[in-house]
């Protein structure tokens, strides 16, 4: 039960405006309530638990709806304030993403609300707009939240930067892009939960099942949400590949729409670079390598470079991510 609790970042709980939640304190491995409901959260207690280099509070699961409206509604205000600072505000950025993608994971149905899903990029485009590292300061709130979805996130923070960098994009299709990269894998809820958390080898068969998300995702979205062809060619060509050895069609490089080519290289980067717990796995440069020699032919060379370019490889200077 208790790796169901949500952190939830003490910058972005502004106290007049908080729901009336219980908040837990994490100790070891148990929780222990901070404040039940009833109890106003004061910015006497932020200054507490700050005092004591406490960073996040825990939100039980029946209590999180009432945290992602709040998170939503609040998020642009949050990040345009100048009370808090860019840390502060890519914990908000942050949060109000993964509570969307688990929610949205959770309830397929809801996947409908394009409003929100646009309202989400918009507060992301907002803040990666306003802080030239970004990256640098999600990757910062990463190593606390041990969310699953975690990985959507980064894909789509990444896929939005590289995109822009390397294509002359129009706003509405970095939207759309980062829909499509935020709802990517959204065909998992259709892969049994055996496979999708099996750490060894794959059966055949199972292999097989797992190879379907892309199109069981593509076939959900076409037909619960209306969004654009550019979001549709992520979920569903995100594991094509240029030398055809991809799926789900075995597309070869031009038939792959681009925002799938470059939501692709940015999906294998993130998987090489973090892993599941958020921690820092393969070195930036040895995952590039791997990509342009091992994976040699897999990925369009100029979405490639323009990576190589972006997390900072070229100039020798620290990854971004
Ligand atoms: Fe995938």
């Amino acid at each position: 039960m208790s790796d169901l609790y949500t952190p939830i970042s003490i910058e972005s709980i502004d106290p007049a405006l908080f729901p009336d939640v219980a908040l837990y304190l994490k100790s070891g491995t148990n929780y222990v309530l901070y404040k039940s409901h009833g109890r106003d959260f004061s910015s006497v207690d932020a200054e507490r638990l700050a005092r004591g280099n406490v960073e996040f509070l825990h939100v039980q699961p029946s209590d999180m709806e009432l945290i992602t409206t709040y998170m939503e509604s609040n998020a642009e205000r949050f990040l345009k304030s100048d009370q808090h600072d860019n840390k502060a505000k890519g914990k908000m950025i942050y949060q109000t993403s993964i509570n969307y993608v688990g929610d949205i994971f959770a309830n397929p149905d809801k996947v409908g609300d394009l409003e929100r899903s646009k309202r989400l990029i918009e507060n992301l485009l907002l803040f990666m707009a306003d802080n030239g590292e970004a990256l640098a300061s999600l990757e910062s709130v990463m190593a606390h939240n041990y969310h699953t979805f975690v990985h959507s996130l980064q894909v789509t923070a990444l896929s939005i930067m590289l995109h822009s960098s390397i294509y002359t994009v129009s706003r509405d299709e970095i939207l759309d892009v980062g829909i499509g990269t935020l709802l990517h894998d959204i065909g998992k809820i259709f892969i049994p939960q055996e496979i999708l958390n099996q750490t060894g080898k794959l059966s055949p068969t199972e292999t097989a099942l797992f190879k379907r998300h892309p199109e069981e995702g593509y076939r959900y979205l076409k037909e619960q949400a209306s969004l654009s062809e550019v979001s549709l060619a992520i979920v569903r060509s995100h594991h094509e590949r240029n030398n055809g050895n991809g799926y789900p069609q075995g597309l070869r490089s031009e038939q792959i729409p681009r925002s799938a080519q470059v939501a692709a290289v940015c999906d294998v980067y993130c998987t090489l670079t973090i892993d599941r717990t958020g921690k820092k796995c393969t070195p930036a440069s040895l995952a590039l390598q791997l990509m342009k020699q091992e994976m040699k032919g897999a990925f369009n060379e100029r979405v490639l470079n323009g990576l190589e370019e972006l997390v900072g490889e070229e100039a020798g200077g620290p990854p971004l991510l």
